[in-house]
C-alpha cells in the first residue's frame, strides 16, 4: 500500500537465539525438538498441541529467530518500522531464581538486534514475572535505559493470579512512571474442555480464533473491575487482536457493571469510577490484527482512529503454500484498514503508522 507516512508493525514477534537455546534444552512445555523420523524442529507451547498428531506444535524456521528474516518480511510488505516483542509464553515458566538473569539477557539481546537496524526496529521488553514484583520493577527501570525499548509485552497471568491482583499494582505504577506501554497478549486461551470431544479434528482454530481473544477480554475486564485504571490512571495498555472482543462487548460489560447490586452495595458505582468507554479512550490502545472490516470498525469506534495500530503477528500465520510471496494474513489486515477508514485519510495513516510513531515515540 503506497503511503507517504510510515507503516509501522507493532505486533510482530521474535524468538531470539538465546531463547531458542533455552527451549531446546527442555522436554516439557514450552520446548523445541524434532519428532523423528522428521528432522524438522517443532515448537510446542500449548498443552493442546502436545499430542502425537500431525499438528504437534508448529514448525520453527529462521523467521522465528533470524532478525534478517524480519527485515526481509518488512521489506516484502512495505513495513518501515517494526516494534518487536518476544513471542509467547515469554518467561512465564522460568524458575524464580533464574527469572532476573533470563530477562536481562533476552532484553539486551533484543535491544542489540534493534541496534543492527537503527530506526527500523524498536521493541517491547520482557518481564521476569516469576521473580516477584521487586525484581520486575528493577527490570522495568533498567528497560527504560535501553535505547530501543518502548514498552513491555505481558501475558494474562501476572504474578500467577491474573492482572486484577493488587500485588501487581507496584508493577503497573512502575510502568506508568517509566512511561512504558504494556502490550497485552494472550497465550493460555480457555480450558480445553470448552472445545469439546472433537477438538482434535479442528487443528488450532478454536484456541487461536476464540481462546486467545476471550483470554484477553477476560483479563482486561478483570482489570477494569478491580479498579486498576483508577488506581494507576496513566497506565497505557495496547491490547492484542483489537482487544479480543472488548470493543464488541464494552456496552454489555458496562451495563452489567451498572446493574450489579453487589458492586453498588460496596460503593463501587459512584463518582470516580471510569466507565469501560472512558477506559477504552484513555488507557487503552488496540492493534489492528483483526482480519476484517467489521471488527476493525468496532475497534476504531471504541477507542478512536488515533488509538488503533497496524500489526502482522509475524512469524505466525504464514501462507500454507510454499513459494507464495506476500502473506494473505498481512494483506487481509491492510484491506480491512483501507475499507474501514476509506473516508478518513488521516485516520488511515494513523492506523498504518503515525499513531504508533506518536504513542511509542519511534525516533532515535
Ligand atoms: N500463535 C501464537 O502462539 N502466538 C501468536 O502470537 C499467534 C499465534
Ligand atoms: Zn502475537
Amino acid at each position: 500500500m503506497a503511503s507517504q507516512s510510515p507503516i509501522v508493525d507493532i505486533h510482530t514477534h521474535v524468538y531470539p537465539p538465546s531463547y531458542v537455546d533455552l527451549l531446546k534444552s527442555r522436554s516439557a512445555i514450552p520446548y523445541i525438538r524434532s519428532f523423528p523420523p522428521s528432522p524438522d524442529l517443532r515448537l510446542v507451547i500449548l498443552p493442546a498441541e502436545d499430542t502425537a498428531s500431525t499438528s504437534r506444535g508448529r514448525p520453527v524456521g529462521p523467521a522465528y529467530y533470524d532478525i534478517t528474516e524480519k527485515i526481509k518480511f518488512m521489506d516484502l510488505h512495505s513495513i518501515d518500522i517494526s516494534v518487536i516483542s518476544l513471542a509467547n509464553p515469554w518467561l512465564d515458566w522460568v524458575p524464580e531464581s533464574e527469572a532476573a538473569d533470563a530477562a536481562r539477557r533476552i532484553n539486551d539481546e533484543v535491544d542489540a538486534e534493534c541496534a543492527r537496524f537503527p530506526g527500523r526496529l524498536f521493541a517491547f521488553g520482557t518481564l521476569p514475572l516469576s521473580g516477584g514484583s521487586e525484581v520486575i520493577v528493577r527490570e522495568i527501570e533498567r528497560l527504560k535505559t535501553l535505547t530501543y525499548m518502548r514498552g513491555v509485552i505481558l501475558g494474562t497471568t501476572g504474578l500467577g493470579k491474573g492482572l486484577d491482583d493488587p500485588e501487581l499494582l507496584p508493577v503497573f505504577e512502575a510502568l506508568q512512571n517509566a512511561k512504558l506501554a504494556v502490550f497485552l497478549h494472550p497465550h493460555y486461551g480457555l480450558p480445553s474442555q470448552v472445545w469439546g470431544e472433537r477438538a482434535g479434528e479442528y487443528g488450532h482454530v478454536l484456541p487461536l480464533a476464540l481462546g486467545f481473544p476471550l483470554e484477553t477480554t477476560i483479563a482486561v475486564t478483570r482489570m477494569i473491575l478491580s479498579g486498576a485504571f483508577e488506581k494507576v490512571p496513566e497506565l497505557q495498555m495496547i491490547l492484542a487482536h483489537s482487544g479480543g472482543t472488548l470493543p464488541f462487548l464494552a456496552g454489555r460489560i458496562e451495563s452489567c457493571i451498572e446493574h450489579d447490586a453487589h458492586l453498588k452495595a460496596k460503593g463501587r458505582l459512584g463518582a470516580g469510577r471510569k466507565t469501560v468507554w472512558e477506559i477504552l479512550k484513555s488507557n487503552i490502545y488496540l492493534d489492528a490484527v483483526i482480519y476484517g472490516e467489521v471488527g476493525l470498525k468496532a475497534a476504531v469506534q471504541a477507542s478512536g482512529e488515533d488509538r488503533v495500530m497496524f500489526g502482522t503477528d509475524h512469524p505466525f500465520f504464514p501462507p500454507l503454500e510454499e513459494g507464495t510471496e506476500k502473506w494473505a494474513s498481512v494483506e487481509t489486515n491492510y484491506t480491512a484498514i483501507k475499507g474501514a477508514l476509506e473516508s478518513s485519510k488521516e485516520g488511515m495513516q494513523g492506523v498504518l503508522g503515525s499513531n504508533a510513531v506518536r504513542v511509542l515515540n519511534l525516533s532515535i
